[in-house]
């Protein structure tokens, strides 16, 4: 399924394969603390590896992941029930978690798999402002991205980087790369 997407919208997907298990470990590690009840928000969950992580990981949290491409997001409510599905843009994070009757105060951290290297246009930056406009200072927004050198054209104002890890086994290889919310 996913490469049948990915051969049909490749920009929006960005990848050919879903990412493996080590990469979600890494993820869902760089997430930080995580109290009872809090949100963790995840973007572009595709068929769903990070979310099913984000769950085992989190017990005691709500997972909400936000996909664009209805297949996927079918796909996901179905697959992964523990996990609250939205189907629609990361750029609209804001209306997606005031329709769930959510604000920022509730969200401990973001997690994305967007595929921020090919999506079109200033999507890139749209969703990274979305992701400012939805964490409190101090909380972590993990990206992941298969070349840390491209990433660096993207404006990340109102973050911190935190160290990069290199997760080796993933096909391809890849960088996850978390960010604090600074004041
Ligand atoms: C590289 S895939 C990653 C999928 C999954 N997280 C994984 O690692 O296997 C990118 C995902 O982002 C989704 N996506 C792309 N643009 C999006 C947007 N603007 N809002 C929400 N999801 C988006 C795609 O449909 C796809 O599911």
């Amino acid at each position: 399924m996913f490469l049948g997407q990915s051969c049909r919208r490749w920009r929006v997907t960005g990848a050919i394969a879903p990412s493996g298990r080590a990469l979600a470990r890494a993820m869902a590690d760089a997430v930080g603390e995580v109290a009872p009840g809090q949100v963790i928000l995840e973007l572009g969950p595709g068929t769903g590896v990070f979310t099913r992580q984000l769950v085992h990981q989190f017990p005691a949290a709500r997972v909400v992941a936000v996909e664009l491409n209805p297949v996927f997001a079918a796909h996901l409510a179905e697959a992964v029930p523990g996990a609250t599905v939205v189907t629609g843009c990361a750029t609209r994070l804001g209306a997606h978690l005031a329709g769930l009757g959510l604000t920022p105060a509730d969200v401990a951290g973001v997690v994305s798999g967007l595929p921020l290297l090919s999506l079109p246009g200033d999507l890139p930056q749209r969703a990274i402002a979305a992701v400012a406009g939805a964490l409190r200072p101090g909380r972590r927004y993990v990206q992941f991205t298969y070349s840390a050198w491209a990433w660096r054209r993207f404006d990340s104002t109102g973050f911190h980087r935190g160290p990069v890890r290199r997760v080796w086994r993933n096909l391809p290889p890849a960088f996850v790369l978390p960010f604090t919310r600074s004041e």
